[in-house]
């Protein structure tokens, strides 16, 4: 079954407690959780805290989305926070199967994620890794961005190769996703749906709507 994991940047940050227990009412597998530096990407988020104050009230999973230059200094205070799946760019780690293994051992699941420009070639030799690939279908940075399509190729390719090698990492898709084209990328072999601005403006009706397409998609 597909997973549904919204991302908190969409939400409204005054009622954040309400909106993340709404989400999970209407179906919300999983928090979606944008973390930005303002250097990787032009804005600034949150950090490890924002994980810490949800775990205390909400044992929800949190996903975590490393777009920072520097994700070798994140990956320790997200897993004391008590993230569940820390993943970081292709584009932004030099020593990548180093971070792999410093998020392994800090017994959190990993993941890799790639820019729509970068091929899956560029992380083959993570592929036997990870827990978890997250193919951008925007150029990080923001919520509301229209859908760049040429990417949904990249789940397709990442979907056979697993299945070819045998390997056990889901895809992960993140960027103006929404009802209307959900279905595209959950035929294509996408296991977690990751909507903004695509969850967060609808009403509670259609966020449960929302996430029973993606539930019950076969
Ligand atoms: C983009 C973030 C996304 C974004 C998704 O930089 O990584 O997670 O918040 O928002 P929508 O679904 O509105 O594109
Ligand atoms: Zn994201």
């Amino acid at each position: 079954m597909a997973l549904l994991s919204p991302s908190l940047l969409s939400a409204d940050f005054y009622n954040l407690g309400k909106e993340i227990e709404q989400s999970i009412q209407c179906g919300a597998d999983w928090l979606h959780i944008d973390v930005m530096d303002f250097h990787f990407v032009p804005q600034l988020s949150f950090g490890a805290k924002i994980v810490e104050d949800i775990k205390k009230h909400n044992p929800v999973f949190c996903d975590v989305h490393l777009m920072v230059t520097n994700p070798q200094d994140h990956i320790i205070p997200f897993a004391k926070a008590g993230a569940d799946l820390i993943n970081f760019h292709a584009e932004a780690a030099i020593h990548g199967d180093r971070l792999i293994n410093l998020i392994k051992e800090n017994g959190v699941l990993s993941g890799i994620t790639i820019n729509p420009a970068t091929p899956v070639d560029t992380i083959k030799h993570y592929l036997p890794l990870v827990d978890m690939i997250l193919v951008m279908s925007v150029n990080p940075g923001f919520s509301g961005q229209k859908c760049i399509e040429y990417t949904f190729n990249k789940i397709a390719e990442l979907d056979i190769i697993r299945k070819e090698f045998g390997y056990t990492y889901t895809i992960q898709i993140d960027g103006g996703i929404n009802s209307s084209n959900v279905k595209n990328v959950l035929k294509l072999g996408a296991d977690i749906i990751v909507a903004g601005s695509g969850f967060f403006s609808l009403d509670n009706d259609k966020r449960k709507d929302f996430s029973d397409l993606i539930h019950n998609y076969q």
